[in-house]
């Protein structure tokens, strides 16, 4: 879609898209279902990105360097100090930073992904809000967009959300809409105070858990 966008306007293609080793598949999958070509960025041996293999590969494909997708904390577990000059090496080059919300049940409260240099992320709502995970479903939840991508992100002429380039995604409108007033519940329940907490004590009660069990399973990647 975006690299259709950028022919229709007659502008070069940025369809690059470069992917750390140590995120999940659906990331480069989402990336090669719109017409890009992922690049894959290494992993040094403490499981963050490489960051002179990352900007060598900024570099080297600068003028058709789109993004950058970013899982944070990494799917390793750990918050990866080099994400602000990550993000502002890629907006350098002229590309975008999309961050995975997989893992905002460890941010809520606390950080967004916005602050430290994310363009564009999606909160799964079966993750990180209350619905439940597993059995395959149902997934949904909202992307979430800097100012000037606004006009990027899908209408829907049936539903009334008005089309500007992109069309609708989705037969349903607002995707797996039965599940979405738990969330909104929980959220209001919990309130600002309560989000923040549920964020601590899941950050605390992972690293309890990978303590209590250090003689059975190694943790791999710490801070
Ligand atoms: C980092 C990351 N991205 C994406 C996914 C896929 O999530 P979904 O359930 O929304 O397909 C997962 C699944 O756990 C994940 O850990």
């Amino acid at each position: 879609m975006i690299r259709s966008y950028h022919a229709s306007k007659g502008r070069s293609h940025h369809d690059i898209c470069l992917i750390p080793a140590s995120v999940h598949g659906t990331n480069p999958a989402s990336a090669q279902m719109v017409g890009m070509q992922v690049v894959v960025v290494a992993c040094d041996e403490q499981g963050n990105i490489d960051m002179q293999d990352f900007k060598a590969k900024c570099e080297l494909h600068s003028d058709r360097l789109a993004a950058v997708m970013i899982t944070y904390p990494s799917t390793h577990g750990v918050f990866e100090t080099s994400v602000k000059p990550l993000c502002e090496l890629v907006h350098e080059h002229g590309g975008r930073v999309y961050v995975d919300g997989a893992n905002m049940n460890a941010l809520v409260g606390i950080a967004t992904s916005g602050e430290f240099g994310g363009d564009v992320s999606h909160l799964n709502l079966h993750k990180t809000f209350c619905i439940p995970h597993g059995g395959g479903g149902p997934g949904v939840g909202p992307v979430c967009v800097m100012q000037d991508l606004v006009a990027f992100l899908p209408g829907h002429a049936s539903a009334g959300v008005a089309v500007k380039v992109v069309g609708a995604i989705n037969a349903a409108p607002l995707g797996n809409a039965a599940v979405l007033p738990i969330s909104s519940m929980y959220c209001r329940m919990m309130g600002a105070d309560g989000l923040k907490h549920a964020t601590e004590s899941a950050i605390l009660s992972a690293n309890y858990i990978s303590v209590q069990l250090k003689h059975h399973y190694p943790t791999l990647y710490a801070s």
